[in-house]
C-alpha cells in the first residue's frame, strides 16, 4: 500500500477509488484526520490530508509523528508520497510548477521531531544524508515521464516555521544557503518517516513566488494562489495515477 499525504490544495485525491475511512488513535496521539483507503488503478492508496479536511491545521501544529505512525505502522504503507506545496526560489521554478526535491535544509524549530525521545531507552541516531528515497523519487519522475508532465528533477527544499512567510532577506539568506524552494511541512516528516524507515519522497507544487521574488517583489499575493494550485493538483494527481498504474 502507497500512502499519500496531502498539503495544501490537495485535502483529498479525486481520482482514488475510496473503499473506507478509519479514524486511527497511535502512541503519539491523534493523526490530523481520518484515513481514507482506497484504490487507484491496482494500487492500494492511503490518503491523508496534512492540515485537515477542513484546513484548519497549521504547520506547526501538525501532529506529524501521529501522522507517520497512523500511516507506516496501523495502516502499514510501505511508501509515503507527500504532496506540499512552496514557494519558488530558483528562477526556473514559477509558480504553478512541479519539482521532486533530493535535499533538505531544516528551520523549523519547537516541533515533536522524533520517536526516539522515551526516558531510559538508549540514544538513537538515523542516517538521513539522502533525505528522501532514491528508488520512490525515480519513481515519481519516472511516472511524470509518463504522464508526459513537466516536473523538475531535484532540488534543496528549505523548512520554515510559519506560519508566516519569509522576508525577503530571510530568503536571500535560504538561497545563499543553496536552497531552491521553501516551505513549511517539509520537517520533521521527512525525518520521521526514516526513523520508521519507511520510503518517503515528495512532489512539490509551486504555489507562489517566495518573498522577493518574481512577482512578490514587494509581497506575496494571495489572490491568484489558489487558482494556481488548484491547476496544479490536476497534475500531480496526474503524476500519481501513473505511478499507481505501474505498481503491480
Ligand atoms: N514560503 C513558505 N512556505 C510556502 C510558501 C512560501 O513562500 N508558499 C507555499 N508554502
Amino acid at each position: 500500500m502507497l500512502a499519500v499525504i496531502g498539503g495544501s490544495g490537495l485535502t483529498q485525491l479525486a481520482n482514488l477509488d475510496v473503499t473506507r475511512r478509519e479514524v486511527v488513535r497511535t502512541p503519539f496521539g491523534e493523526p490530523s484526520g481520518a484515513l481514507t483507503f482506497g484504490r487507484i488503478g491496482c494500487q492500494e492508496v492511503v490518503f491523508l490530508a496534512r492540515h485537515g479536511h477542513g484546513h484548519t491545521i497549521p504547520p506547526h501544529g501538525v501532529n506529524y509523528r501521529a501522522n507517520l505512525w497512523a500511516l507506516a505502522r496501523s495502516a502499514g504503507a510501505a511508501g509515503v508520497i507527500s504532496v506540499a506545496s512552496v514557494g519558488g526560489i530558483r528562477a526556473d521554478l514559477p509558480p504553478g510548477s512541479l519539482a521532486v526535491p533530493h535535499q533538505i535544509i531544516d528551520y523549523t524549530w519547537g516541533r515533536n521531531s522524533t520517536f526516539h525521545d522515551n526516558g531510559d531507552a538508549p540514544v538513537v541516531h538515523v542516517d538521513f544524508t539522502e533525505p528522501y528515497d532514491r528508488a520512490l523519487r525515480e519513481r515519481l519522475l519516472a511516472a511524470a515521464v509518463e504522464a508526459d508532465l513537466a516536473v523538475v528533477d531535484g532540488g534543496v527544499y528549505a523548512a520554515t516555521q510559519g506560519p508566516r512567510l519569509e522576508t525577503a532577506a530571510e530568503i536571500d539568506r535560504l538561497q545563499r544557503d543553496g536552497a531552491d524552494m521553501v516551505g513549511m511541512t517539509g520537517m520533521p516528516e521527512a525525518s520521521l518517516a526514516r526513523e520508521l524507515e519507511v520510503p518517503y519522497a515528495a512532489i512539490c507544487v509551486v504555489a507562489n513566488w517566495a518573498a522577493g521574488r518574481g512577482d512578490s517583489v514587494r509581497a506575496i499575493r494571495f489572490d491568484a494562489l489558489e487558482e494556481v494550485l488548484q491547476r496544479a493538483m490536476v497534475r500531480v494527481r496526474g503524476v500519481i495515477a501513473h505511478l499507481c498504474a505501474k505498481t503491480r
